[in-house]
């Protein structure tokens, strides 16, 4: 495949086709989410959450975006990759947030970033795109705030938010971004902006109106040991369940002696690279 461009974005708009997201983080996490066929790949600064155990983040760093970024690139080379600007490195004005974002598009490979914030991130974003780096924005629930906001709260509740929230879409879509992530946002505040806005909205958490989806990879098919419910998120699989059963079986094997057998074992005059005959 080729990876998207901002302008079939539009397109895909347009003409009501639906784009599918994940979040990875890594050469084999992208690798499937490339061999499924996904739109595009986000290497999300949830990142910190559910790969690097942080509770926020907020830890994450731009350093840590750009390794993980280029492990993605490497395994899914004809998707488009969109990386998260991670918190603050975007806060310090246009000419350092284009100092950082063109790290991660120089050194990580990315093809886009993506930006939390509305109207206060306006000149930034303008100035993004028009240095060349297409732009995803970030409105609703916006984790790298969480701890401004106090907690993980629905968004778009009432009428005054619901206003602010396509007054900062719009302004996204001025300063140049080509979509926006709409998360945990009340779905008639999210239909309203997918409705008034000519790029695509990507929703996790935003109700069935959106252009697209987005889930956290970790989420989508339970990958760690404590992955939690959320009512926005849909399992598709339960990896974890699978992982530690498999590890306990290994262990389970190691200690009865069944692991190693003759076949996993070199004898005189076998080669290395031949399997031998079960
Ligand atoms: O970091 C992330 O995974 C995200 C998505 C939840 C949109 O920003
Ligand atoms: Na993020």
């Amino acid at each position: 495949p080729k990876p998207l461009t901002p302008p079939r974005w539009k397109a895909l708009k347009r003409q009501g086709n639906k784009i599918a997201m994940v979040t990875a983080y890594d050469y084999p996490s992208a690798q499937l989410a490339e061999e499924a066929g996904v739109d595009a790949i986000l290497v999300g600064d949830s990142l910190g959450n559910v790969v690097l155990g942080y509770d926020t983040t907020v830890p994450v760093t731009l350093d840590d975006m750009i390794l993980h970024t280029k492990s993605v690139v490497r395994g899914a080379p004809g998707t488009m990759i969109v990386t998260d600007m991670p918190f603050a490195t975007y806060r310090l004005g246009p000419e350092a947030t284009l100092r950082n974002a063109a790290r991660i598009m120089q050194e990580g490979g990315a093809h886009a970033v993506k930006l939390e914030g509305g109207a206060d991130i306006a000149e930034e974003v303008r100035r993004l795109v028009s240095s060349g780096i297409p732009v995803l924005g970030h409105l609703g629930l916006t984790p790298q705030s969480l701890l401004q906001i106090g907690g993980y709260k629905i968004q778009g509740k009432d009428q005054a938010s619901a206003e602010r929230l396509l007054a900062d879409a719009k302004t996204l879509e001025e300063a140049g971004a080509f979509g926006v992530v709409l998360e945990l946002v009340m779905e008639p505040a999210a239909q309203q902006v997918t409705r008034e806005l000519t790029i695509p909205t990507i929703g996790i958490g935003a109700g069935r109106g959106c252009d697209g989806q987005v889930l956290v990879y970790h989420d989508m098919i339970r990958y760690g040991s404590n992955i939690r419910e959320k009512r926005m998120v849909k399992s598709y699989a339960n990896v974890g369940d699978t992982i530690r059963s498999a590890i306990a079986e290994y262990v389970n094997e190691v200690k009865n002696e069944a692991f190693p057998e003759e076949r996993h074992s070199f004898l005189p005059d076998e080669k290395l690279d031949k399997l031998p005959e079960k």
